[in-house]
């Protein structure tokens, strides 16, 4: 991380109540000069010796008043000065068999992971390119391909890529920029803080075998952003091999994921 390329920054950063956006906040608080915190809890976590000016906002992301009351309320403050970047990483998983997730629990997912996020890039995309800036959308691997078992989850972040794509090609000329980010798995609270198929909490243990930690996914989310080159991030073998077996290889993939994930849509 280069402390210098942080330095007098404006940040927005939605869900920094707990896991990656918590550990970007950590990161980030006391080097940038300025942060939004967007989320249902924003000021979960806040304490009076930072140096940056901190200003939470409540907001549930799945809600289109909450959103539009962000927009007019970070555009009324920065109208004179501008966002350098938006870091729409909140967001919920969703678990269960394609056949018995109910349209509620897709619905809901894609409220919070796709319909919020994008809202709030398209409303505050003036001030992103007042400064020439970013919107990082914390993604998944689950979004590079459909996984079994989390159609919702895979299905809105996936969605989210395409409009987030667009944005990046639209805004080529003016210096806006738009990174995908899709760690693998995390340890964080997404386990239960998401939603089964008929749309109750979950309560899953945490993914089994070498998981990163929030902060490690936080600072390369954060490197990306200081790479002018930065497009669809992903990290180690899950997200190489997803992004190569697609084009060459579905099949094998498909087979993979099959034996891989089968516990998770086999009842
Ligand atoms: N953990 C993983 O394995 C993993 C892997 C790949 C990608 N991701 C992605 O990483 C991002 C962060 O998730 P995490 O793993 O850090 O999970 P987490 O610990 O559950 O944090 C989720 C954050 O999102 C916020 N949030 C959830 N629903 C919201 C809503 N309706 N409105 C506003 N904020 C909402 C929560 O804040 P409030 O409760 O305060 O609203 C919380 O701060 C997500 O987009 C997720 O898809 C996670």
């Amino acid at each position: 991380m280069r402390i210098d390329y942080w330095k007098g920054k404006t940040v927005i950063i939605t869900g920094a109540s707990s896991g990656i956006g918590e550990a970007i906040y950590h990161r980030l608080d006391g080097v940038v000069s300025k942060i939004y915190l967007v989320s249902r809890k924003p000021g979960k976590l806040l304490s009076n010796s930072s140096t940056s000016t901190i200003i939470p906002i409540v907001c549930d992301l799945s809600k289109q008043d909450d959103v539009e009351k962000v927009i007019s309320k970070v555009s009324k403050l920065e109208k004179n000065s501008g966002i350098d970047v938006l870091f729409n990483n909140a967001g919920i998983t969703a678990h269960g068999r394609f056949d018995s997730t109910e349209m509620s629990v897709f619905r809901k997912t894609f409220e919070t992971n796709f319909f919020g996020p994008l809202r709030l890039a398209q409303g505050l995309m003036p001030l992103i390119l007042y400064k020439k800036g970013a919107v990082v959308s914390t993604s998944t691997v689950s979004g590079l391909y459909g996984v079994p078992g989390r159609a919702a989850y895979s299905s809105s972040k996936a969605a989210l890529h395409s409009a987030m794509e667009a944005m990046r090609i639209e805004m080529m000329k003016t210096g806006v920029r738009s990174i995908i980010v899709c760690p693998p798995y995390t340890r964080t609270n997404l386990r239960t803080s998401g939603l089964d198929s008929s749309g109750k909490r979950l309560s899953e243990e945490q993914a089994e075998g070498k998981i990163k930690t929030a902060d490690e996914v936080a600072l390369a989310i954060i490197n990306s952003v200081e790479n002018p080159n930065s497009r669809l991030v992903t990290f180690d073998k899950s997200g190489f091999a997803m992004k190569l077996l697609r084009l060459f290889s579905p099949r094998l993939l498909e087979s993979i994921m099959y034996k891989k994930l089968y516990k998770d849509f086999s009842n």
